[in-house]
């Protein structure tokens, strides 16, 4: 997707489609007018109406886009509105998208620009027969502002942004016969040309380290797992603490020997977005050149059953020393993250650990699809990442740790099993991973109903990978922890 950012007195190209964001109880004129009375068109968030542009518009088409109360109309909504203005058109088979918004200064028009990009995200590379028509046809789009160097400076840091989520939405979308972890830590690799540090551990390195805990998830699939570190300097002093960030990267979940139901296992391709959303935090971070010291991890796997599988029963000792009898060989992300976290607790001590993971089918149930689960150890961490959560519209809920859950997962004969009893089954997982963090600062995300949306219900989320996570950690990032 090109995008400019124009003058508001600029005339739209002829074969464009307009579209003109309006409020609530706004009163329109004329033709536009006419059509939204004959339609139910009242300006409310969200609502698209679309006409054929009616003498002196200078457009093919003209989409009027409803930004809700003037009051509640933010950058978000400024982001939202044209995202939905592109989704309203883009099958039209014109190629230019014209958008003007109700207050079109620089911010607002940068994160509409943001708002089409991150709408215009399709993941189509193994299509070979579509049709032409039902191919998007724009490919230009037209912000109109009245600050367009204002505009085109907001913007710059958001297309890395895009770029970053993008990436993040392919990782995710890649099937699982394509994105295995050695072909995964490759694209990570290759990242270094953004001027990242990149380093890959193999299984014998891991062995070496003692991670015992993630080696047994992955040892029943024919796929070698990896470790990949990725590190960020971009604060002046290099030598500063760190920040770090782990993710949960199960390149599929198929839940081993205590193997899951066919139905919807395709899903498990997915198992990865907490990794995915690490890495492109770390892309846009380098595409911003964010003035920062940030440290990486995401542990790479495949869970899958085998006659070298590991079972329900097996005790594993993890980098920490800690062993863990494993109930379930589905509750893998805890295992794969008790070792990434302490690792990079261990071996970089951070200011903070957050961490990312598809972790649990109970977040869903406690929280649905828009929210994520939000466990931590320390308030001012938390407050960070929800507040961010809530500025990038990628809302996050507060999730309690409980110590008297804890004894849950103590073991007959190891320090502590994998699973507890299923009510509060997010809970245990977190209460699980917190073992790992040798009391660092740290916030567990369970992602797992954030993730993938379908059908999605933000117009910015094409239906398929969300990207969820990179904004929100790169907003906290920037407005946190930047100096
Ligand atoms: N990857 C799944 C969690 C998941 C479920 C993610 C649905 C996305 C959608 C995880 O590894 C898992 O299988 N968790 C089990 C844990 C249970 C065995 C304690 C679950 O949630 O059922
Ligand atoms: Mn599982
Ligand atoms: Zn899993």
């Amino acid at each position: 997707m090109d995008i400019e950012f124009v003058a508001a007195s600029a005339a739209p190209p002829a074969n464009s489609a307009l579209a003109r964001v309006v409020f609530e109880g706004v009163a329109l004129e004329g033709a536009a007018a006419q059509a939204a009375a004959a339609s139910r068109f009242t300006g409310a968030k969200g609502q698209t109406l679309d006409i054929l542009a009616p003498a002196g518009v200078d457009a093919a088409r003209l989409v009027l886009v409803g930004a809700g109360k003037p009051e509640a109309y933010d950058a978000l909504g400024a982001e939202h509105a044209a995202a939905s203005a592109y989704n309203a058109v883009k099958l039209s088979g014109l190629t230019t998208l014209r958008v003007e918004l109700p207050n079109g200064g620089g911010v607002n028009a940068a994160r509409a620009a943001l708002g089409v990009r991150l709408a215009a995200y399709r993941f189509d590379k193994y299509r070979t027969k579509e049709a032409a028509e039902k191919k998007p046809s724009i490919t230009r789009t037209q912000v109109a502002t009245t600050n367009v160097d204002g505009a085109i400076a907001d913007f710059a840091p958001l297309a890395a942004l895009a770029d970053a989520m993008s990436f993040t939405r392919d990782l995710v979308s890649e099937p699982p016969n394509v994105l295995y972890p050695v072909e995964y830590a490759r694209r990570v690799k290759a990242l270094e040309s953004l001027g990242l540090e990149v380093e890959v551990l193999g299984e014998p390195e891991m062995l070496k380290l003692g991670m015992g805990s993630l080696l047994g998830v992955g040892q029943g699939s024919i796929r070698e797992s990896q470790l990949v570190v990725m590190r960020w300097n971009g604060a002046a002093d290099k030598a500063a603490q760190p920040i770090a960030f782990v993710g949960k990267g199960v390149c599929f979940d198929t839940g081993g020997i205590s193997i899951k139901p066919a139905d919807g296992m395709e899903d498990m391709k997915w198992d990865m977005a907490g990794s995915a959303a690490v890495v492109g935090l770390m892309h846009v971070l380098a595409g911003r050149k964010a003035k920062v010291n940030v440290v990486a991890i995401v542990g790479l796997v495949e869970n899958m059953p085998d006659g070298a599988a590991y079972r329900p029963g097996d005790v594993l000792t993890s980098m920490s020393g800690q062993t863990i009898e494993v109930i379930n060989t589905d509750a893998e992300g805890r295992l794969v993250l008790a070792d990434a976290v302490w690792y990079c607790q261990d071996r970089f001590k951070p200011k903070f650990i957050v961490d990312l993971a598809t972790l649990t089918g109970a977040i869903i149930v406690s929280l649905g699809h828009d929210l994520a689960g939000c466990f931590s150890n320390n308030d001012e961490l938390a407050g960070n990442l929800i507040a961010a959560s809530n500025t990038e519209g990628e809302p996050l809920w507060r999730m309690p740790l409980p110590a008297q859950y804890d004894k849950n997962i103590d073991s007959m004969i190891a320090d502590m099993k994998n699973t507890g009893p299923r009510p509060g089954g997010s809970i245990t997982a977190a209460l699980f991973i917190q073992r790992f963090t040798n009391g660092v600062p740290w916030a567990h995300l369970d992602i797992a109903g954030t993730a993938w949306r379908k059908p999605s219900t933000n117009p910015t989320i094409p239906d398929g990978a969300s990207g969820y996570g990179v904004r929100l950690l790169n907003r906290m990032v920037q407005e946190k922890y930047e100096g």
